[in-house]
């Protein structure tokens, strides 16, 4: 299998975007609020795409499971549509320019900026601020840093990630402004109708790994049969009529978006083809198209992980094309700051 390198590749702009290896199988957020974009991207753009089993490792899972799942992750995007041929696909902790651009951003960062990104903040103002660990705190440079070694213009995203694309900009500007224009200020690329699905018992909350309670959050390697269970079970509105409104009915809206996301069917065509109909018939259908998407997804990714040696070659050659990307742009950043080259 050849990879795009930087030199042969026709001047499209790039994207980048990470995800963590923390579960078994992504979910319907983690597909239809980011990944999916990450497949039509590959497109249009040069496109960067890794598993971030550096974040990952903050929680501190078993050392097998953080690999098993680093893999797993690799099928299911390569399952999901990624191609190998057109994206560099690959493991953050195989290229050492993450961490070591991370140093440089931290320099640049204050501390109460830092202490402001949600994720760190509501653990601490849970469970007390020495319950979190450096580790948390420092996440979103980390995150910075895998972003601006590849100078992409676009990042696809949920909305959840919002604010560390924030504080990439802002420490893109800052180093940029004290040394020398060396970053390219990236842009989010949150799709609005899909930046947060919502859990499918309690639509107040979004999906998630963390928060969900097993029927309220769809898993992409379940049993398709229990993924169509959880849809006929989905918490629906007061009320009985099918209508997009997500503020008064947040539970039927999701099911709409989830529906005319995976059909390719407007949220429009769905209400008026479903209008004096129950939320019965709604689910039922919904039902069926998932278990038509999960299934050959399901498939796809199991065969995958038949061949983990084949697998572990893909990801070292996504690697080799990153590698060629974030060591130029390290090197500038060092000679930048004052680092006596080697
Ligand atoms: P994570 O599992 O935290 O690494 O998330 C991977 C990607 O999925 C990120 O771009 C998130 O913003 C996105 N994501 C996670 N949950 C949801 C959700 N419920 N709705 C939309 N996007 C989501
Ligand atoms: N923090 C992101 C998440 O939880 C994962 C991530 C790590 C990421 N590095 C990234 C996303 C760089 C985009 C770009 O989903």
């Amino acid at each position: 299998m050849s990879q795009q390198t930087p030199t042969d590749a026709p001047a499209r702009p790039r994207v980048l975007s990470g995800i963590q290896p923390t579960s078994d199988s992504f979910h319907f957020g983690n597909y239809l609020g980011a990944t999916r974009q990450w497949v039509d991207l590959q497109e249009t753009h040069q496109p960067f795409f890794f598993i971030a089993n550096m974040h990952a490792l903050e929680p501190g899972p078993e050392p097998k499971v953080l690999r098993e799942r680093t893999l797993r992750s690799a099928a299911q995007l390569i399952a999901m549509g990624i191609d190998p041929e057109r994206s560099a696909i690959f493991v953050q902790s195989q290229i050492p320019e993450h961490a070591e651009l991370t140093w440089v951003l931290e320099c640049l960062t204050g501390f109460g900026e830092a202490r402001r990104m949600t994720q760190f903040k509501d653990k601490s103002a849970k469970e007390g601020e020495g319950a979190a660990s450096v580790g948390l705190f420092t996440y979103p440079i980390l995150q910075a840093a895998d972003i601006l070694l590849y100078r992409p213009a676009y990042v696809p995203v949920g909305e959840d990630q919002r604010q560390h694309l924030e504080l990439t900009r802002d420490l893109a500007q800052r180093f940029n402004h004290r040394y020398k224009k060396t970053f390219r200020l990236p842009e989010p690329y949150i799709l609005k109708e899909t930046a947060k699905i919502l859990d499918l018992q309690n639509p107040a909350i979004k999906m998630s790994k963390s928060n969900s309670s097993p029927g309220g959050i769809i898993t992409m390697l379940d049993d398709p049969k229990v993924s169509a269970k959880k849809i006929r079970s989905a918490v629906t509105d007061s009320g009985s009529e099918i209508r997009f409104d997500p503020e008064e009915k947040p539970g039927v809206s999701n099911l709409l978006t989830i529906y005319s996301a995976l059909s390719g069917r407007s949220v429009e065509d769905l209400v008026a083809s479903y209008d004096g109909q129950g939320y019965g018939a709604l689910k039922g259908d919904l039902a069926d198209v998932v278990v038509e998407f999960v299934t050959p997804f399901r498939d796809r990714t199991l065969d995958l992980l038949d061949d983990r040696a084949e697998l572990q070659r893909v990801l070292r050659a996504g690697a080799e094309t990153a590698s060629e990307v974030a060591s130029a742009t390290l090197a500038d950043v060092y000679d930048r700051v004052g680092f006596v080259a080697g």
